[in-house]
């Protein structure tokens, strides 16, 4: 989120401006020696080599590393890891506390699908798929570059390769494979703009080759680095990073979902999230008090709107400081009363938090100081930068009392019974953000003469305008003191370490901040831990998400955390949901946001992902917002959120955006299982929620390309409108059999596209895959606690051979650990449905100790109403057995 209509910020939100890329003489890096291999030692499961430079140092960017070892182990049968890394292990590798590595199998050479050949010199090597002879990666396109601030891997690839990933970014879910740089530095990303490094880290692609196979590379790293992939020279993919060491995963698919799979298995299965928050989610920056989110929930209440969580952003805070109230807007006594309100009629309530702390004389600064976290430069200073409060601090995640300190925080703002009982939390602002430039001289420039950030507007005259049910004493109290005293800096702690040039390094990324250090906490800032800023900058995110992860369940240990992060790197979904930042209220970014959505749940493993519906920064118009509010129902992360200076985009502002919206959650909530159902899935296996359409047509080419469709689960095909104000769309129908999920009318897709018109702007183009079974809740309810108590009905859509299958997830919804759960599978085979599976899971009213059969009719609600879709078979033919 960024304030725009502040005059000291205003540059930053300006257009793009020079990105500061240093034309290199090609000449040096052509001169690379490259390595030889020596004392191969191969024993069927592992195999190592020494690597030695080859020649003169051609020190490109820095100094050659003389000596090498390399390390291949066949981990799975599906999963090579080949480490490259100096003998005395001094560069830097990620700690396993912040990225557990995967455990190996060590299977032998013979049970790989990948088969890993070298060539000794110079050094190069090939990851080649055995049952097709198929070369994956092949770095003898260039030679190993390995130098202290500067390493370069190239594979060769076949021409127009079919890639995906190598987040985050804003541009095609196939990647571009002509002069296209992907940059991975984490920053603050106002409008998200395309071919620029945005939030998140994440180095894994997935290669795709149709019925040949599908292949993923995961560059463990968490440097800076730009992925050059051009065909100039041959097509190719290039590794240009700035440090850390050569640890490759190479997975072997052979599916596209099998890659998917492969992935979790090294970063980790999803966090499950509870059922509530799949619910929708209303958000704004510039709810100026707390009357204003009041008034937005009675009136959501009174549209007739299911609204099941309400948002704060930062305008709770008093001058934006972390873990403080402003008295005025948002005094703790009406926050409270919010908060049972909310709690009262099956809603939930969540606010933001940041990094970023006001350096000044406060509880949450000076507790910071007592346990000495804060993130310290070499010279054993705190840093300063600024951020929304003004001069601010930043918390070190690698400090061991960081942790305790940041629980405790948790534990006292958000006591359920003496402050703000939030359910859920969102933090931002962690790439780290910075406002200040670097090296960010004058951080009190970012607040007035006083020491205030700028003033967010006064509060507003509440006498008079009773807000519908919400208490009479809902009304402000009187103004109170504020706090301006400021500490000076703590000068006690570490020294940094000589070697490195962290704050120029001679290769210089493509980051659109500038240098690297630029509107973040700079690369020299040294960790509790002894690394800096230069290496594990994108990880702050991510461990930010992990701590926070972990003061929820120090404030509720027995509810599932949801937690939503801007920022985040590999891994991030085992702890955490993500929404992608500050978009606009453009047609374009509705488009993209599906190829966002798709990167994540599909992709990177972060399936509870959204991107913020009607869109962020600018204007949203009725039709845009009438789309959106029926693409975000299929994002699984639903939230309207907007910008400050933005007009407001609640859905029941306009008439067509309200009767879409309704539409649109009614669908939801009536799919909710089934969305439930899929992410469990995911958690459990790795199998994504979402799916791109050539996952499931892996030899269709007409899908590679495709990001403006996507399944839904595995079962339901997406084809929002796409352009503006139209009501037509060109939708592709892969060879199979599809049915309206509205209409139940039959569409036969022939490999083509398809052009629907008068798509009205309240509904959406919604298809399901023939041979799937899915269970809808019988009607939507106005809060999921509600929809709980619904009636089940099945969609039986078969397929040519008069079959169809499906699955349903059902547990309580909340608790982190299940005392009881239900896996129950569907099969229908020509008029006879089979239903078995586990039924621990007692819904309401539950009768026990009986057969199979009323087992399922109780599990199913007190109707069992089947509806069979493309074969007229009437329920009678049912058969439970
Ligand atoms: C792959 O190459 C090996 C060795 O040349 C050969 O024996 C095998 O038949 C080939 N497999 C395929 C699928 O082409
Ligand atoms: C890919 O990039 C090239 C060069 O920048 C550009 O000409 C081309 O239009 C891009 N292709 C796509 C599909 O965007
Ligand atoms: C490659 O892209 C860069 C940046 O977008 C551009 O400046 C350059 O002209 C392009 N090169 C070619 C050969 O198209
Ligand atoms: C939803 O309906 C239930 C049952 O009538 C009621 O208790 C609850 O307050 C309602 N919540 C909202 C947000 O309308
Ligand atoms: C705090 O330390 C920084 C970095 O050494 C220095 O630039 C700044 O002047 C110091 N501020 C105060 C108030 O001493
Ligand atoms: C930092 O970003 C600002 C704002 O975009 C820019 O003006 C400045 O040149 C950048 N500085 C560096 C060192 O990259
Ligand atoms: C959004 O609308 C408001 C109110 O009409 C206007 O003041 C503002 O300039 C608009 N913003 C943009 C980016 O068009
Ligand atoms: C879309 O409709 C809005 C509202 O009627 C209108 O202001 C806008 O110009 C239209 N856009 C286009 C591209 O026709
Ligand atoms: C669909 O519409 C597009 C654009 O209006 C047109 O070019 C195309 O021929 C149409 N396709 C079919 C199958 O009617
Ligand atoms: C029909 O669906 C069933 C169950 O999903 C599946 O096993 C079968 O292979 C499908 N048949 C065809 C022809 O797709």
């Amino acid at each position: 989120m960024r304030l725009s209509t502040v005059p000291v910020l205003v540059g930053l939100a300006g257009p793009a401006f020079a990105s500061g890329v240093v034309v290199h003489q090609a000449g040096s890096l052509d001169s690379c020696p490259g390595y030889v291999a020596s004392n191969v030692q191969d024993d069927g499961t592992k195999l190592t080599a020494d690597l030695s430079l080859a020649g003169a140092a051609c020190n490109a960017y820095g100094k050659d590393l003389t000596n090498l070892k390399l390390e291949v182990e066949y981990q799975t049968e599906d999963r090579l890891h080949v480490k490259i890394y100096d003998p005395e292990e001094q560069v830097y590798q990620i700690p396993e506390s912040v990225f557990p590595r995967p455990s190996s199998d060590d299977v032998g050479a013979e049970e790989s699908a990948l088969a890993f050949e070298w060539t000794e010199n110079p050094f190069s090597f090939k990851v080649v798929r055995k049952s097709t002879n198929e070369t994956l990666f092949d770095t003898s396109a260039a030679s190993l570059v390995f130098e202290d601030q500067y390493l370069r891997v190239r594979t060769s690839l076949p021409d127009s390769p079919h890639l995906y990933g190598l987040g985050e970014h804003t541009d095609p879910f196939q990647l571009n494979t002509t002069n296209y740089t992907r940059t991975l530095w984490n920053r603050d990303a106002y409008g998200v703009p395309g071919g620029t490094n945005l939030y998140g880290h994440h180095p894994i692609y997935f290669d795709h080759r149709g019925s040949s196979g599908t292949h993923g590379v995961f560059l463990l790293s968490s440097n800076g680095m730009d992925i050059k992939i051009d065909n100039t020279d041959g097509q190719f993919l290039e590794y240009n990073a700035i440090g850390g060491i050569l640890d490759f995963y190479f997975i072997a698919g052979p599916s596209p979902k099998g890659v998917a799979v492969q992935y979790s298995d090294i970063v980790g299965k999803p966090a499950m999230q509870p059922y509530w928050g799949f619910g929708f989610h209303q958000c704004r920056y510039g709810y100026r008090d707390v009357y204003a989110v009041a008034e937005v929930v009675a009136n959501y209440s009174q549209a007739g709107i299911p609204l099941e969580i309400m948002w704060t952003d930062i305008d709770y805070m008093e001058l934006r400081r972390v873990f403080t109230l402003d008295p005025e807007r948002f005094p703790l006594e009406l926050v409270r009363e919010l908060v049972t309100y909310l709690h009262e009629h099956q809603q939930h309530y969540v606010v933001m938090v940041d990094p970023a702390t006001w350096w000044g004389d406060y509880e949450a600064y000076n507790e910071g100081i007592d346990r000495d976290i804060w993130s310290k430069l070499p010279n054993g200073s705190i840093y300063v930068g600024a951020v929304w409060p003004g001069p601010t601090v930043f918390p070190d995640w690698f400090h061991p009392s960081t942790q305790g300190y940041w629980n405790d925080q948790f534990l006292s703002f958000f006591d359920p019974d003496t402050g703000v009982d939030i359910d859920a939390l969102w933090i931002d602002m962690n790439e780290p953000a910075n406002f200040c430039s670097y090296p960010c001289a004058d951080p009190d420039s970012f607040a007035d003469e006083s020491g205030n950030p700028p003033q967010p507007p006064p509060v507003r005259n509440n006498s008079g305008r009773p807000i519908p049910g919400f208490p009479a004493n809902f009304q402000p109290p009187a103004t109170t003191q504020r706090l301006l005293k400021r500490q000076s800096n703590d000068t006690s702690g570490a020294i940094g370490l000589p070697g490195r040039d962290l704050i120029n390094p001679e290769y210089e990324i493509q980051n659109s901040a500038g240098s690297i250090s630029n509107l973040t906490m700079p690369a020299d800032v040294l960790n509790y831990d002894g690394t800096h800023q230069y290496d594990t900058h994108n990880l702050y995110g991510s461990m930010m998400s992990i701590a926070s992860r972990q003061a929820l369940l120090a404030r509720k240990p027995e509810r599932r955390p949801l937690v939503i992060t801007r920022s985040t790197f590999a891994g991030a979904g085992a702890h955490v949901g993500k929404w992608l930042g500050d978009n606009l209220s453009t047609w374009h970014h509705y488009r993209n946001s599906i190829s966002g959505i798709l990167q994540f749940a599909s992709i990177f493993q972060v399936p509870m992902v959204g991107a913020d519906v009607c869109g962020f920064g600018g204007n949203t118009t009725e039709t845009l917002c009438s789309r959106w509010a029926w693409l975000g129902a299929f994002y699984p992360f639903y939230r309207n959120h907007n910008g400050f200076d933005s007009i407001a985009q609640e859905f029941y502002l306009w008439p067509t955006v309200t009767e879409a919206a309704k539409n649109a959650i009614e669908t939801r909530y009536r799919l909710l299982d089934y969305i439930y159902t899929h992410l469990h899935r995911q958690t459990k296996t790795g199998l994504p929620l979402l799916n791109p359409l050539f996952f499931q047509y892996p030899s269709d080419e007409n899908t590679f390309p495709i990001d403006l469709q996507f399944f839904f689960g595995d079962s339901l095909l997406v084809s929002p409108v796409t352009e503006e104000n139209s009501t037509d769309v060109s939708i592709y129908l892969p060879k199979d059999t599809f049915y309206d999920f509205f209409t139940h009318e039959k569409v036969e897709g022939t490999g083509a596209f398809v052009n629907l018109t008068d798509v009205a702007f309240t509904t959406i183009p919604l298809h399901i895959r023939a041979g799937s079974i899915i269970p809808l809740r019988a009607e939507s309810a106005n809060t999921t606690t509600e929809l709980r108590k619904k009636d089940f009905v099945l969609v039986i859509a078969v397929n040519a051979t008069n079959q169809a299958s499906g699955s349903l997830y059902l547990d309580e919804g909340d608790a982190l650990e299940q005392p009881a759960t239900s896996e129950i599978e569907f099969c229908y085979d020509n008029g006879e449905l089979r239903i078995s599976g586990t039924f621990g899971y007692q819904t309401e009213g539950v009768i026990r100790n009986v057969t199979l059969s009323r087992i399922l009719c109780s599990v199913f609600g007190r109707s069992f109403q089947p509806g069979i879709v493309g074969n007229e078979v009437s329920s009678t033919d049912i058969r439970c057995n």
